[in-house]
């Protein structure tokens, strides 16, 4: 498996995607209808957005809604899992920090 996104136009099944826009932290990323926010981070090139108790940067780890490791706040709403979370065009992802340094 691959996090890196592959364009329609490269793709040899033929699909068509239908483009869509998130923000992350005010920064907009690309991404296309039926990946999860997840993926959508994934394939731009982020592997965490999150921080932990500990200090330590999370990202997916289970990949299936178990380990609540990829949780960020979505339109307002935090601790949301982006592994589960389909993308709409639109949302707004703020990542969360919850080290002892804050
Ligand atoms: S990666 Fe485990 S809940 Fe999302």
């Amino acid at each position: 498996m691959s996090a890196h996104l592959i364009r329609a136009d490269g793709d040899s099944v033929g699909r068509a995607d239908r483009p869509l826009l998130v923000t992350v932290d005010g920064t907009p990323v690309a991404g296309v209808q039926g990946q999860t926010l997840a993926t959508v981070l994934l394939a731009d090139g982020q592997s965490h957005w999150r921080t932990g108790a500990n200090g330590g940067r999370r990202g997916v780890f289970c990949g299936i809604g178990v380990c609540f490791d990829c949780v960020a706040t979505v339109n307002g709403v935090p601790d949301v899992r982006l592994c589960r979370r389909p993308a709409r065009d639109g949302d707004r992802v703020t990542t969360q920090n919850r080290s002892a340094a804050q």
